[in-house]
């Protein structure tokens, strides 16, 4: 069975794109048939997968990006005389992510996303739809989303069963997870048949100095809010690595670079593991 699984917190810069790339690439290493989908106009995880240069060549040919599952169409272009109705696998990215043996595509996205979230009305479930066509062909979605509440949150609530909410520990770690309670429960409200929650918080030092007594601080406030809801936390943290970054723009993931540690790639492991594991992954074998 396929598990469809969002990356989300309201707050920026948290890891959300980070953890996409190389969840996405771990999984793919074990194996498991994986489809990525970059549900944020920046485009990050799409550069991550694809690397720049592809990227902007995919850009430069006006393949059909995430923008025509909103649209549900693909305009006219040069060569045809007509719009026409869109075909999701055309959006599929085939054989995305460097050294990924061919087991991880991407539906990429594009700046151009930001109109769906100027003419959001009745476009919350396209994703979702999309999706349930291609759904078959994969064992594992991962859905990178963008930090502000918009109908593209909606739409990965609508495609997903399970959420995982990086946090970065610092100062205000806590501020986006009110946000999202209520708009889990607010989405719960209206759509009670559909099952969805929060897999973990997973906590991502993505700067050097959340280590320290700040960074405890705030793991102790994220973990009291975390048991207010009732929400998980998974217990392998991500350490912080200048190879994180890295690896990201050179579009390689981690365990195949020159200059990550072996103690970080194991570490990464070790997060990715427990991920799939709580999702019902885990019996497959690397
Ligand atoms: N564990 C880490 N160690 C070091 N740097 C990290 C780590 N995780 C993420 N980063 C860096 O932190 C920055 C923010 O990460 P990322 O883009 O993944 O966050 P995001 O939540 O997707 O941001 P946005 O909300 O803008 O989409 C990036 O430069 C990334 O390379
Ligand atoms: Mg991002």
């Amino acid at each position: 069975m396929t598990k469809v699984l969002s990356l989300i917190n309201m707050k920026g810069g948290v890891g959300k794109t980070t953890l996409a790339m190389q969840l996405a690439h771990s999984a793919a290493a074990k194996k498991l048939r994986t489809l990525a989908v970059d549900l944020d106009p920046q485009s990050n995880l799409s550069q991550a997968l694809m690397g720049p240069r592809d990227y902007v060549k995919h850009l430069a040919a006006k393949n059909p990006t995430v923008v025509q599952i909103f649209d549900e169409y693909v305009p006219t272009d040069s060569r045809s005389g007509s719009p026409r109705l869109l075909d999701i696998t055309e959006v599929v990215v085939k054989g995305a992510g460097h050294g990924a043996n061919g087991m991880l595509d991407l539906i990429p996205s594009r700046l151009e996303l930001s109109r769906t979230l100027k003419n959001p009305h009745g476009k919350e479930r396209r994703l979702a739809k999309a999706l349930t066509q291609v759904r078959n062909d994969y064992d594992l979605i991962i859905i990178d989303c963008a930090p502000t509440e918009s109908v593209l949150t909606d739409a990965a609530y609508f495609a997903s069963r399970y959420v995982i909410v990086p946090i970065k520990p610092e100062f205000m770690a806590t501020i986006g997870l009110p946000l999202l309670a209520r708009s889990l429960y607010e989405f719960r409200l209206e759509n009670e048949d559909h099952e969805i929650e929060i897999s973990g918080l997973a906590f991502n030092h993505s700067s050097s100095y959340s280590a320290g007594p700040e960074g405890q601080q705030s793991i102790e406030d994220v973990t009291a809010e975390a048991n207010k809801h009732g929400w998980h936390i998974f217990e392998n943290q991500i350490r912080y690595s200048a190879s994180y970054a890295k690896s990201a723009r050179e579009g390689t993931p981690l365990s195949w670079t020159s200059y990550a540690r072996t103690d970080v790639i194991q570490g990464f492991r070790r997060f990715a593991d427990e991920v799939f594991e709580q999702i019902g992954l885990a019996k497959v074998s690397a």
